[in-house]
């Protein structure tokens, strides 16, 4: 797979479907791909969805889906027929859940005509650590964790993981190389960290082999959302001819 194109997913991290409007009308063109996450489709739904898919947009429809097999598998037929490029699950639902999901999505992009999505697996969120684990019950360490789910979502007929650059080459690792790789913490130099504890800049999330960079707030909160997503395009693109191919 080459990664010598731009793979950037801006979040759409808004509350309105207005304020998503004027992000996508000023980055159209620069952003490869667009994030709908939790607040996003709780406020606007998936009629706002349906109109940037109608412009011409990619939609990943973060929702990290998790609940008994056939409930996530019907949620992802759902997300096939609304026309996401890609949606996500948790691993933690398990190979089950994952299976399942993959084959229901699998036919009915077959038998309705539809493109298939890319369906990722999410493995330990960033805001757990091993402590958080161990509240749940989990002796496991975090980043075994992140390897072993990794290699179960592949396992089980997924795309891809969301994963920390931290943890790109943990998954690396594990996983065959056309496995997709998505990256959040995303910081270009001299950006806030904002919430995100441990950062990389684009050249170092996809020297590390990451294949889609996730970044939010250092475009959706630039005075200039298109210049500052032009630059991280810029410094992507003029990495990747060195990196992985
Ligand atoms: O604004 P920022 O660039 O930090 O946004 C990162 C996006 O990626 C947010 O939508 C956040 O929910 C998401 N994300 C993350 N860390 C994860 C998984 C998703 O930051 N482990």
């Amino acid at each position: 797979m080459s990664v010598v194109q731009n793979k950037l997913i801006v979040a759409l991290d808004v509350e309105t479907a207005d304020e998503a409007r004027g992000l996508v009308a000023s980055l159209r063109g620069i952003a490869a791909m667009f994030k709908i996450g939790s607040q996003l489709f709780t406020a606007a739904g998936p009629d706002f969805i349906k109109e940037i898919i109608k412009a011409g947009e990619k939609i990943f429809l973060d929702l990290k889906f998790h609940d008994i097999p056939n409930t996530v598998a019907a949620a992802g037929v759902e997300a096939t027929r609304l026309g996401v490029s890609m949606f996500n699950v948790h691993a933690v639902g398990g190979g089950a859940m994952m299976r399942r999901t993959a084959d229901a999505v699998a036919e009915c992009a077959a038998s309705e005509g539809l493109t298939r999505p890319t369906i990722l697996g999410v493995t330990v969120l960033t805001s757990s650590d091993d402590a958080t684990l161990r509240e749940i019950g989990v002796q496991e360490k975090a980043d075994a964790m992140v390897a072993r789910l990794a290699q179960l979502a592949m396992n089980s007929g997924l795309d891809g993981v969301v994963a920390s650059a931290r943890e790109v080459s943990l998954v690396r690792a594990v996983t065959k190389p056309e496995f997709i790789v998505v990256t959040p913490g995303v910081r270009p130099a001299g950006a806030a960290r904002d919430d995100q504890a441990r950062v990389m800049s684009p050249r170092e999330a996809i020297a590390a082999g990451a294949d889609y960079l996730v970044v939010g707030r250092p475009i959706i909160a630039a005075s200039d959302p298109a210049r500052a997503a032009k630059l991280i395009v810029d410094e992507m693109l003029s990495c990747a001819a060195g990196s992985r191919s």
